[in-house]
């Protein structure tokens, strides 16, 4: 299978069948994974430039290993982005990885579409890790393959996706995948943290728990992004945990075997009680991030057989 795509920029506008086949490569890497064996000649001799304009750690991490258990040189760029004009370095940038013949080019900036304007001006192929509140594509691919082998499918099923919405790119991600594939998709939070955006994409939205929680088959707790917020959308965190905190009284409206996930960091105590989170049945948390790896080696597996470089 090959991607009509260079880069991975965004899910809006995958195909389903573009989509069920990354999740079906991503599913061999699991296997190869779990057998403790590599595949290093995929890569080899390829330069993966993982480079980094906002904080990460599971994200960054699982380039590094994904890029290296395919046999990559990976080099980490962390760029503070707080003192500088955005526009200007990330041209320059561009420029600095055109000359060391970067292959591919991981990266994650707190502006929506800096990927985009990266993939014109480099000739390495760019997977965004994540831009602003736009979208972070592998994290929507690594919980769909979470939920699709919990699950056995995605089509049918209904994922809550709860908390802040609105500057969340993992959420917009998710609606556009899971709509896709499918599932159908609500999501539950206060009004200040719902972009009007959601009834245009066709998900249901509610503003209280006990309704869009009721008869989930996934419950998915998003981070309230409080370095995102310009004014002070949410009370206090006991304020929010209480409405929309996800604990164990507000799961049972959910289905008996209904998933929890969680795209991490968590801040426990405030969009996810810590019984919930750590819960080994109901809890598919560290799970997500092992499918992250398989995730990204299928990416960077289906970007190498578009030959890289348009030198
Ligand atoms: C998310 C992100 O950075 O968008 N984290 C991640 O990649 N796992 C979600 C978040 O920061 O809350």
């Amino acid at each position: 299978m090959t991607t009509p795509h260079r880069h991975l920029l965004q899910i809006e506008g995958l195909h389903p069948p573009q989509i069920a086949a990354m999740l079906d490569l991503a599913e061999s890497y699991v296997l190869l994974n779990r057998s403790g064996k590599t595949q290093r000649d995929l890569l080899r001799g390829r330069t993966l430039i993982n480079l980094f304009f906002e904080d990460s750690t599971r994200t960054r991490t699982s380039f590094e290993l994904a890029g290296k258990r395919l046999g990559a040189d990976v080099i980490n760029m962390s760029v503070s982005n707080s003192s500088v004009n955005k526009g200007e370095t990330l041209l320059d940038t561009a420029a600095t990885l055109n000359a060391m013949m970067c292959d591919l080019l991981v990266v994650r900036h707190g502006e929506s579409g800096a990927p985009n304007l990266l993939a014109q001006k480099v000739d390495a192929a760019v997977i965004n890790a994540g831009d602003g509140t736009h979208e972070h594509p592998t994290q929507a691919l690594l919980d769909a393959l979470t939920i699709r082998r919990r699950k056995g499918r995605l089509e049918g099923l209904k994922i809550a996706i709860c908390g802040d919405v609105l500057h969340s790119r993992v959420a917009r991600s998710n609606i556009h995948l899971l709509s896709a594939m499918g599932s159908s998709v609500r999501v539950v939070g206060p009004p200040t943290l719902i972009p009007a955006e959601c009834a245009r994409l066709g998900v249901e939205v509610f503003h209280n728990m006990v309704e869009g929680l009721t008869d989930a088959d996934v419950v998915m707790a998003l981070r309230v992004q409080r370095e995102r917020m310009s004014a002070g959308l949410v009370p206090s965190a006991r304020e929010y945990f209480r409405f929309f905190g996800l604990d164990f009284e507000k799961l049972t409206y959910a289905k008996p075997d209904a998933m929890v996930m969680h795209p991490g960091p968590m801040n426990r105590g405030v969009e996810i009680d810590s019984a919930v989170a750590d819960d080994p049945v109901r809890s598919v948390i560290k799970e997500q991030v092992e499918m992250g790896v398989a995730v990204r080696m299928a990416v960077l597996d289906l970007l190498s057989r578009q030959g890289f470089r348009n030198v």
